[in-house]
């Protein structure tokens, strides 16, 4: 073919690049039964003999869309009642035909346990399972007045065949469960219990060592309507907020949020801003630029962000690369904290006070909400006295440059955003004065080139945040710290399908990225490198891909003074 003839078809090839990368279906393609995985540090309940499982809920989601969750009773099982050293859910889930991703959640009492995403079928059928920590939810896991419910919409008609069958189980461990855990020894410290230093860590560290002592109380932050718990954030000026009224001897609140991004936002990072789609009189809802914020107030002050985790589900970008091994995250969606502990100055008066959240620049939709964790003082009923000392909330700091030329360009964005708030409560432990910081910086370009056909997204982002308590003599009591770095690059490039079918296109992808995050409590520290890196090509017609191959690499590995763990896995056309 001539170059001549070869630009001719390029320019006349009926496809909209700018608006990928985008969701498909595979079923056309994949063909194996099997079973699918996220790579991810095992509990350190896995070793253990739990006391008693208990099966939570059994469900078919067929055509779910537009009904309320599935709901049923729990309660602890009664050969195995609380106190328990650990409690662990095991989610496993299989579904035969076509079908969507879809995104799920699990909720106790209202307070979400778990956010999931499922993995594409195929025709002859896959399954998969998720386990998680859940000891932090003790308090709700030992009541038997609440219900567990399960949200997950799904279509199901004579084109979108899969049913997703979902069961999910509980595991109790009991105080001797780990009695025979053998000790470690360690060269500065001497033996140490390992139970005691590992908290409950697994792929999202995040703050754990917050939970362990799990919370007297949890109140959910979530919507009380019939479309499951979470808040749908359709837009920047969607601020749910909840009125709470807080137990006065409360000494200590840290919020847990959770929050997935989908329709218009699922790939907010690659979004190009207004500017571009107006110009180049682009239909797309995918705008608003590459930058979002997940903020959260208390009675209408900043109280903390985070510029969320690009988790990846596996209709996204190219559905060949999750197969059988899934983004980073799509099993086991991370949630952020929050220590709130500085605000209880201003909320212990018996009072409602407000809790909410909001997504800056988000547009249709987000789903978000929130767990707020309580310890209160047993020693002491009365109202603590508490006061703050420090509020720090600079403004972000955000700089954006676009430079285009119809639909060739690039779009940058730096953005920074520091806080520190510090409070102290006065209660049967002493005066203690804790401090929370926050600062995460994001860089982010999305290009365009030949017409807009070849996109390249980079972003990377760097948080951290810590959380110091001190006496009243001013020493340090206790000391956590996170830091996490996810750079991620998404190389799109739309070609002419195959033959010049005018109705197919071919779509050549590069994704890679990864998630390192350095955690510390005292002297203790551990550190996990999760990394993937896939490229590929498919043909597709709408969304679905007709033929294609992927090949994605992932390499896991965990380290701490203890032990190191790491897998590492190869996956080719499934
Ligand atoms: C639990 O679900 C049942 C049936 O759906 C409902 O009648 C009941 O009010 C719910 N209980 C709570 C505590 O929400
Ligand atoms: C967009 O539409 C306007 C009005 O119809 C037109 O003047 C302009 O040339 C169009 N721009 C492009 C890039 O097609
Ligand atoms: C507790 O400690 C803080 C910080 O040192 C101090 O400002 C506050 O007055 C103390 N509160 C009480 C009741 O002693
Ligand atoms: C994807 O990465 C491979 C290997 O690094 C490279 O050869 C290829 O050109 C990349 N594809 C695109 C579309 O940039």
């Amino acid at each position: 073919m001539s170059i001549f003839l070869f630009l001719l078809l390029f320019l006349i090839v009926p496809v909209s690049p700018f608006s990928s990368p985008d969701r498909y279906t595979k079923s056309h393609v994949s063909s194996h039964h099997q079973e699918y995985l996220e790579l991810a540090h095992p509990l350190p309940s896995d070793f253990l003999i739990p006391s008693c499982t208990h099966q939570i809920l059994r469900h078919s989601f067929a055509n779910t869309i537009n009904s309320p969750p599935f709901s049923t009773s729990y309660s602890p099982p009664s050969e195995c009642l609380p106190p328990w050293s650990y409690v662990s859910l095991e989610l496993r889930a299989e579904c035969k035909g076509e079908q969507y991703d879809r995104i799920a959640g699990l909720w106790l009492g209202g307070a979400e346990l778990l956010r999931t995403s499922t993995a594409e079928p195929t025709k002859c059928g896959i399954f998969w399972k998720v386990r998680k920590d859940i000891t932090r939810y003790s308090s709700l896991l030992s009541r038997s007045d609440l219900n567990v419910t399960m949200m997950l919409e799904n279509i199901v008609n004579n084109v979108y065949t899969g049913v997703y069958h979902v069961a999910v189980t509980f595991l109790y461990y009991k105080e001797n469960a780990d009695e025979d855990q053998s000790l470690v020894y360690h060269q500065n410290s001497g033996f140490l219990r390992e139970k005691q230093q590992m908290g409950g860590v697994c792929s999202w560290q995040g703050l754990a060592g917050l939970y362990e002592t799990p919370a007297d109380f949890i109140i959910p932050i979530s919507d009380r309507g019939n479309r499951g718990s979470w808040f749908r954030i359709e837009s920047e000026s969607d601020v749910y907020s909840q009125g709470i009224r807080i137990p006065r001897n409360t000494y200590r609140a840290v919020l847990e949020l959770y929050v997935s991004f989908h329709g218009n936002d699922e790939f907010w990072y690659s979004n190009p801003p207004n500017s571009y789609i107006e110009t180049n009189n682009l239909t797309t809802g995918r705008g608003n630029g590459p930058y979002r914020e997940v903020f959260v107030i208390v009675d209408g002050k900043f109280a903390g962000s985070e510029a969320p985790f690009p988790v990846m589900f596996t209709g996204g970008v190219n559905p060949l690369f999750w197969e059988p091994v899934v983004g980073i995250g799509a099993f086991n969606l991370p949630s952020y904290d929050f220590d709130l502990t500085p605000f209880l100055g201003e909320v212990l008066d018996g009072k409602v006070h407000n809790f909410g959240f909001g997504v800056s620049g988000g547009i249709s939709y987000w789903l978000v909400n929130a767990n707020l964790h309580l310890w209160v003082d047993h020693k002491s009923s009365k109202r603590l006295e508490a006061g703050s000392v420090v509020y720090k909330s600079p403004r972000l700091k955000i700089k954006r440059r676009e430079d285009f030329k119809l639909l060739d360009g690039s779009f940058k964005v730096q953005a920074e955003r520091k806080a520190q708030f510090g409070g102290w409560v006065k209660s049967s432990a002493g005066n203690l004065t804790t401090v929370f910081s926050q600062d995460y910086r994001l860089k982010s370009s999305v290009n365009f080139v030949r017409n807009g056909a070849y996109k390249l997204v980079k972003q990377k982002v760097k948080a951290w945040r810590e959380v110091v308590v001190r006496n009243d003599g001013g020493i340090a009591v206790n000391r956590l710290s996170v830091r996490r770095i996810y750079p991620l690059s998404v190389i799109t490039s739309t070609q002419p399908g195959p033959q010049r079918k005018k109705d197919t296109y071919l779509l050549v992808t590069n994704v890679s990225r990864a998630l390192s995050e350095r955690y510390s409590h005292g002297g203790f520290s551990s550190l996990v490198y999760n990394s993937q890196d896939s490229r590929g090509w498919m043909e597709v017609r709408d969304h679905s891909v007709l033929s294609g191959s992927a090949l994605t690499r992932q390499r896991f590995s965990y380290r701490d003074l203890f032990k190191c763990y790491s897998r590492s896995v190869e996956a080719a056309d499934g």
